[in-house]
């Protein structure tokens, strides 16, 4: 398959990760003859530093040419105590997911048995989770009306949803349950937001085309402790862009590391791979960075189209670098010289030869 993939490695650590997953995807392309073309674009405080615009036409341009993005992370600390600041890193990512149109998120969170102990959960707690959660991405307050008095003493941010945005990512959501453990979970606060009342309306209404799928409804707040003390109860998760923001960061708890936590943003017509993490700026250029997950990011690019014995060789290969301890000193307590570029080259020597790759 010829795959024309968009690079956006962003800020922080983003640059770093990133070419791990481009080194793994490089590995996959000559083991599975495909090929796979490569190019970077300029995002966040990286593109504000150049152009003054955390997201130019240019990137924009490529990553619609692209049949897939790849995108690193996003963020500066120079911007976050400047409440003020007109332009921020963050409208790239923003931005880009708008023009792509990438209404779904999804984020899978998987408790990997190797690295149990790494949580700080107990482990007869976290054993055998393993939740998808489908964030919607393009609505909602990230994405309403947003207001700020003259005198500056007012502010609020809209929280809007019609029909159609939730309908979308709720099929998806339930199709997704059907392929596995036919439990779907609505987060939402229906007993407060009318936007919330809104998605529980639509979902119920939903749920009636798939009635093998068991639906609940769960408000954020209890989800957000349950999804602590019980997190094996959940399926699918689907909610709104917010709640899942959180809840996502959240449940990175659970897996030990939120360097683990990959995701697709996926549209009509395009589709964006990412960490979940930020930019982790202090971590830069260290080499302790954890790759896994912009690794994970680029399996499930693979997934995207249906390349999925080269998504699961991949996975393969971080099951086993997580099984031997090849991790960066988030997750490492065995040796303390494991850096990204390591676990980086460990994965791409096991796409290579899956059944002899040991740490050497
Ligand atoms: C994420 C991030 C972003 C978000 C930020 C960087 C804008 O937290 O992808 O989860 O809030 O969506």
């Amino acid at each position: 398959m010829k795959l024309n993939i968009a690079i956006l490695p962003g800020d922080g650590i983003g640059p770093e990760v990133t070419a791990q997953a481009v080194k793994v995807l490089k590995a996959i392309a000559m083991e599975f003859n495909h090929i796979f073309t490569f190019t970077t674009g300029l995002v966040g405080s990286a593109a504000i530093d150049k152009t003054e615009n955390p997201l130019p036409q240019e990137t924009i341009d490529l990553c619609k040419k692209a049949d897939a993005v790849l995108f690193g992370a996003i963020g500066d600390p120079k911007y976050d105590n400047n409440p003020d600041a007109k332009i921020r890193p963050e409208q790239g990512l923003l931005g880009i997911r708008k023009e792509l149109g990438l209404y779904t998120n999804i984020r899978p969170v998987i408790a990997y048995e190797d690295i149990l102990n790494k949580s700080s959960l107990k482990i007869k707690q976290i054993k055998d989770t393993n939740i998808l959660i489908y964030r919607e991405l393009t609505g909602g307050i990230y994405f309403g009306e947003r207001f700020l008095s003259e005198d500056g003493n007012t502010a609020s941010d809209v929280c809007e949803y019609n029909r159609l945005e939730i309908e979308r990512i709720t099929h998806l959501a339930f199709k997704a349950a059907q392929s596995r453990k036919n439990k779907l979970t609505l987060v939402d606060k229906a007993n407060v937001l009318e936007s919330s009342k809104l998605w529980r309306r639509v979902v119920q209404e939903i749920a009636l085309q798939y009635p093998n799928v068991k639906v609940n409804y769960m408000y954020i707040d209890n989800a957000a402790m349950e999804l602590i003390i019980n997190p094996r109860q959940f399926d699918v998760i689907l909610t709104e862009n917010m709640f899942g923001d959180i809840l996502s960061e959240e449940a990175s708890v659970i897996v030990g590391s939120i360097g683990l936590l990959a995701s697709a943003s996926t549209g009509d017509k395009h589709a964006m791979f990412e960490p979940i993490h930020g930019a982790f700026t202090k971590a830069a250029n260290k080499g302790i960075a954890n790759p896994i997950a912009s690794i994970l990011s680029a399996a499930m690019l693979l997934d995207h189209f249906g390349l999925d014995e080269e998504a699961n060789r991949i996975r393969e290969g971080v099951d086993k670098s997580l099984k031997l301890h090849i991790t960066t000193p988030d997750l490492n307590t065995k040796y303390d010289n494991i850096s990204t570029t390591k676990v980086g080259d460990f994965i791409e020597d096991f796409i290579n030869n899956p059944d002899e790759t040991n740490l050497n």
